[in-house]
């Protein structure tokens, strides 16, 4: 029967509910992307699907209950808004200007800061407020046993320290954005690329700018730290 659908599944149903998505058609992805809750982004989890105005001024259920494609504005099935681990070009971007605009103080020296200082560095002072995010992965322990078998273990919370088909994990709660200088383009390590200095960790996405481009601003940023093969 492969190919067919599940019985259970009520086509017509879902037919008439063809929409524009919410917040929970992107969330089932995006919040659980690497392979649970919030073990990626550290801001993108399930707490979004109905965020308080503590957790979230913009998604806020109670409040503007603004949706993930008010933001990710889409036209023709091209999305605004970029990974900055993945998209090596500064295109396309989804912006805080595109609702705020540049200049969105009444103070002169707060919109100053805005050349050269992101909006997010000033206005996500922590994240993964809710649930903790992974924060290190190190792949060199996976493949032990307990009495020969695979065996996990888990903080108070619940998040996994230990699989043995994953290795170990370092989770963090409340965190402090590490801060970088960013000109809008990456490069990035790829498979096949000749490691030259094994003496200290391989950045794989490295993300450009420095304190002297004229175009770069500080932007908060997770760095995520692994060890695998
Ligand atoms: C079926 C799973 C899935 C769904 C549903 C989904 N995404 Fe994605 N999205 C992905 C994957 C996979 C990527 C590639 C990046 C990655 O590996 O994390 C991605 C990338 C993105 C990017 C970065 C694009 C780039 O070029 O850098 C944005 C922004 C995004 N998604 C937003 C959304 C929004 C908004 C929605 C809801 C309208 C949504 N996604 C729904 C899986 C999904
Ligand atoms: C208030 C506006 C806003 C809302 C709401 C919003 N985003 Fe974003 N998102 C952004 C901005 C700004 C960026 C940075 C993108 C860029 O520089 O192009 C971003 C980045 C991303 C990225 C890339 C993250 C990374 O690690 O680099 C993904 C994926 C994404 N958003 C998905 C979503 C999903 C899914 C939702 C809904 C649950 C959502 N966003 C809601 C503004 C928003
Ligand atoms: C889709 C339009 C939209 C985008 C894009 C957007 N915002 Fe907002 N923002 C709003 C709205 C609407 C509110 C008011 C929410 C409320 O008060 O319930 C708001 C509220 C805020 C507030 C709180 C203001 C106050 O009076 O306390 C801040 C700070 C803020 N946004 C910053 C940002 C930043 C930083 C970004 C980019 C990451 C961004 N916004 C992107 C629409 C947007
Ligand atoms: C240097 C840090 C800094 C930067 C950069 C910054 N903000 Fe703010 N922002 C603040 C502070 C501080 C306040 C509170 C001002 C007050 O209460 O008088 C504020 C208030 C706001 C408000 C509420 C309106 C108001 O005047 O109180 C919005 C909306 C906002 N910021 C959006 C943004 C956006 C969008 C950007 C990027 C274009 C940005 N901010 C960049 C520090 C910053």
């Amino acid at each position: 029967m492969s190919g067919l659908p599940d019985t259970s599944i009520d086509l017509r149903l879902i037919a008439m509910k063809v929409g524009k998505p919410t917040r929970s058609n992107c969330g089932v992805c995006h919040f659980f992307g690497g392979g649970g809750n919030n073990v990626k982004h550290g801001d993108l989890e399930k707490s979004m699907f109905n965020p308080t105005k503590e957790t979230d001024i913009h998604m806020a259920t109670e409040g503007a209950n603004i949706q993930c494609t008010d933001c990710h504005k889409t036209e023709n099935h091209q999305m605004l808004g970029k990974i900055y681990s993945l998209s090596s070009m500064n295109r396309n971007r989804s912006t805080c200007e595109q609702c705020h605009t540049e200049t969105p103080h009444a103070e002169d020296i707060l919109n100053e800061h805005t050349l050269k200082v992101s909006c997010q560095t000033c206005h996500i002072p922590v994240y993964a407020k809710v649930n903790a995010t992974k924060t290190e992965w190190d792949w060199s322990t996976a493949g032990q046993l307990k009495n020969g078998k695979p065996f996990e273990e888990n903080d108070e919370d619940g998040n996994h320290t230990y699989l043995s088909i994953k290795g170990s994990s370092k989770w963090g709660k409340n965190l402090a954005p590490d801060y970088i200088w960013f000109d809008g383009s990456a490069d990035h390590y790829l498979l096949g690329d000749t490691v030259t200095d094994t003496s200290k960790p391989i950045v794989l996405n490295t993300l450009n700018g420095s304190y002297k481009d004229r175009d770069a601003k500080i932007i908060p940023v997770k760095i995520h730290l692994a060890k695998q093969p």
